[in-house]
């Protein structure tokens, strides 16, 4: 993390190793930790509501086209980074400040032959080490709710982007059925969740020079990932799965579910086009 920054982020990001961890769980389940297929991982790297199928419905939405430059923007352990290189041809800037998820996220690329299409890189929203205009696609998915000051976020993706480049946002914000009930996946309480309400959200992301092109907020949010699920073959196999690296999974997910269900916050997946 950069000295100075403010945001807080949730207290299991931090904490030990995971790659030994994870090559065991692999080994257990049959899988060679050495030599991985996207699938073998989506259970577990695809660290967002939906998981793949909402990473494979975003890319469509941002119409990702093969030898993009993809700035993925709060990478995880990398599991959107590598279907963005392997599935779409993207090269992709993976930016992530939680160490123990870059080392993980390094692991798993060598393991699935992505090493050369992905660049790790030690950094934070705020301040992105990048030149002006270096990006064709910024990617954020699920990360703005870690973050409690957007403007500068917004304001570094609008710099590294080309012009006419796109962010691609898979989020939520904040819904109107009151208070969030805690712990959900990217807080353990209050002090680490930011959700803006829609309106709001949008002002500040479009405020440095972009216009939404996608804007849908709610179940319209969610329909693209669900037609790719159900075209999805159902995975058999007892593969690692999230709970890996989150601690507390269920608690959390119930969380995700009523909070949901409550609507106290809504799905949101956007395209936002940087102005010529
Ligand atoms: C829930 S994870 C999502 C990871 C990945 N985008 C995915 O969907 O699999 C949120 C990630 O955002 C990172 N993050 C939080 N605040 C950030 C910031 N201001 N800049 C960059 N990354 C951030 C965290 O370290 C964490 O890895």
């Amino acid at each position: 993390m950069l000295a100075g920054m403010s945001t807080q982020l949730t207290s299991y990001y931090d904490g030990p190793d995971l790659t030994g961890r994870v090559r065991d769980a692999l080994r257990d389940a049959g899988v060679d930790p050495e030599r991985l297929r996207i699938e073998d991982l989506a259970a577990m790297d695809q660290f967002h509501a939906l998981g793949l199928p909402a990473t494979l419905a975003l890319a469509e939405l941002a119409e990702l086209k093969p030898g993009e430059r993809v700035l993925d923007l709060g990478a995880g352990i990398g599991g959107p980074a590598r279907v963005l290189a392997e599935r779409f041809g993207a090269h992709v800037t993976a930016v992530e400040p939680t160490e123990r998820f870059r080392r993980l996220a390094a692991q798993l690329n060598a393991a699935t032959g992505l090493t050369d299409k992905i660049d790790l890189v030690d950094a934070h929203g705020h301040a992105l080490p990048f030149d002006d205009e270096s990006f064709d696609l910024v990617w954020t998915q699920a990360v703005l709710p870690n973050v409690a000051d957007l403007a500068p976020v917004a304001a570094e993706a609008h710099r590294v982007l080309a012009s006419g480049g796109r962010w691609a946002l898979g989020e939520i914000v904040a819904g109107p059925g009151g208070e969030l009930y805690f712990p959900v996946p990217w807080a353990d309480g209050p002090k680490e969740s930011h959700l803006l309400a829609p309106e709001s959200l949008r002002t500040t992301l479009e405020r440095p020079g972009f216009a939404a092109e996608v804007w849908e907020v709610g179940p319209a949010a969610l329909a693209p990932a669900a037609a790719h699920a159900a075209a999805q073959p159902e995975e058999t196999r007892p593969l690692p799965d999230i709970g890996l690296i989150m601690p507390d999974r269920d608690a959390r997910m119930a969380g995700l579910g009523r909070n949901l269900a409550e609507q106290r916050f809504a799905p949101l997946v956007a395209v936002l086009r940087r102005a010529p």
